[in-house]
């Protein structure tokens, strides 16, 4: 509880108000006091300098109005050197950074597949199986840190991670950049970016630089804005479940999520009741902290796109939005859902599925196919061992 409380200096009269679940009050009194979320451009090692958007909403009442306050629309895409971010995103898509040539960062964070993977954990060079679920890429740069542990600043400090990590693609940047300097046309698109041409930290950057452009306005975000069209009947009635349940008093800030850490099982011991042992990664912000006060803690993941991401949850146990949804109520916030609440607040969340920018995908022929999928060899216990 004392981690909840000093997050929650940020944001006290919502937990107040809807985590004490209480929100009636609330209603009556309108939400002209409530503090927006800590400005996310910090951690990020890139400013936003449009984060701060007025919310032109008409002034609603109620759950949709606390929910205008407590998140922002998504800022529209910064300007980037177009030599940069093409070439990240052609970095992004190809196996080339991979030790075996077979794995690139779009294998585990598909642009089909809402920025994540379809698998339960990821699958590394070798057929390697990891111990965690990959988080989406799409308007990552949102998250006040990286990684579900946050062990990571910035996507500039993250990109290094998977590279290097012999689970995921097995390599080095050393190894990559030399890699690189033996293509030519690497070396062209590199000089025309960087005047330094192939460099370490150039390819970090390029990557990088491309994935602060995935950033995907949705229907939910022209709601925000004061289109009151934008959203179903269903969906609204999502919205304000969302709300009222005490969803946003964690899944808040532009991304829904990505504001804080908090433990997996507030109110229920989620371990105790799942099927499956315990792994190390299931030890979440302890592993990077070892304060026992951290065990169990992850950076809460944003809710854009989750429509298109499962399967959900670090563990990547839940199959369906209707499962986690119904897991999120009863082990956050020790509430059971009706049929009829589950629908609605699925219908919510999906409603925050956005737009790619144009040219977020490589253009045909750009990267070589995707290697045929990798034979598992390795599933032994795969959580005893490092992660990027
Ligand atoms: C083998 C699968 C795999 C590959 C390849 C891979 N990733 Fe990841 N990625 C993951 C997993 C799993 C996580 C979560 C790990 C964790 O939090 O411990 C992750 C986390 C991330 C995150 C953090 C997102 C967040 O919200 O915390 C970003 C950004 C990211 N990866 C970008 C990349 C980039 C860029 C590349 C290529 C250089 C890449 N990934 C390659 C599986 C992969
Ligand atoms: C006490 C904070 C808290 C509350 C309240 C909360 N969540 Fe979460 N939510 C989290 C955390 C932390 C995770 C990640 C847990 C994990 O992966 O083990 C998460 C994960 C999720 C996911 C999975 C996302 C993904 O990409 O895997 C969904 C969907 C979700 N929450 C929706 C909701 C909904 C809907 C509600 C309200 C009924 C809710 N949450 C209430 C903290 C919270």
């Amino acid at each position: 509880m004392k981690r909840v409380t000093s997050w929650m200096k940020n944001s006290v009269s919502l937990f107040a108000l809807v985590g004490a679940g209480a929100v009636a009050p609330m209603l009556l009194t309108g939400c002209g006091d409530l503090y927006l979320p800590p400005p996310i451009g910090n951690g990020t090692g890139t400013p936003l300098t449009n984060y701060v958007e007025p919310i032109a909403g008409p002034s609603l009442e109620g759950p949709l109005a606390i929910l205008r306050s407590a998140v922002a629309p998504v800022p529209a895409a910064v300007a980037a050197s177009p030599a940069k971010v093409s070439l990240g995103r052609r970095l992004f898509h190809d196996p080339i950074l991979s030790g075996d040539n077979t794995v690139s960062c779009a294998s585990c964070h598909s642009l089909d597949h809402g920025g994540a993977e379809s698998r339960v954990t990821s699958l590394g060079i070798h057929g390697q199986v990891g111990p965690i679920n990959s988080p989406t890429v799409l308007n990552a740069r949102f998250n006040f840190v990286q990684f579900w542990d946050g062990r990571a600043a910035d996507l500039r400090e993250q990109a290094a991670g998977p590279i290097g990590n012999p689970l995921e693609m097995g390599s080095s940047v050393e190894a990559a950049v030399t890699a690189l300097n033996a293509n030519p046309q690497y070396v062209d698109l590199f000089r025309a970016a960087y005047t330094d041409g192939v460099t370490g930290p150039n390819l970090i950057d390029a990557i990088a630089t491309y994935e602060e452009t995935l950033v995907t306005p949705s229907r939910f975000d022209r709601w925000l804005k004061g289109d009151e069209h934008a959203l179903r009947a269903d969906e609204r009635a999502g919205a304000e479940l969302f709300v009222s349940t005490g969803c946003v008093t964690c899944h808040q800030g532009v991304n829904l999520g990505g504001t804080s850490y908090q433990r997996m099982g507030s109110v229920r011991n989620y371990f105790a009741d799942r099927a499956t042992p315990l792994t190390d990664a299931d030890n979440g912000r302890y592993n990077r902290t070892h304060n026992e006060a951290d065990r169990h803690f992850f950076k809460v993941p944003t809710l854009r796109n989750v429509g298109l991401t499962g399967p959900y949850l670090h563990d990547g146990s839940r199959a369906t939005l209707d499962e986690t949804v119904r897991v999120m109520a009863r082990y956050q916030l020790g509430r059971d859902l009706t049929a009829e609440q589950v629908t609605n607040l699925v219908a919510f969340l999906n409603a925050l599925t956005g737009e790619l920018p144009p040219n977020a995908r490589p253009a045909p022929g750009e990267v070589p196919a995707p290697a045929a999928a990798p034979v598992v060899v390795a599933a032994a216990e795969p959580e005893h061992r490092g992660h990027h």
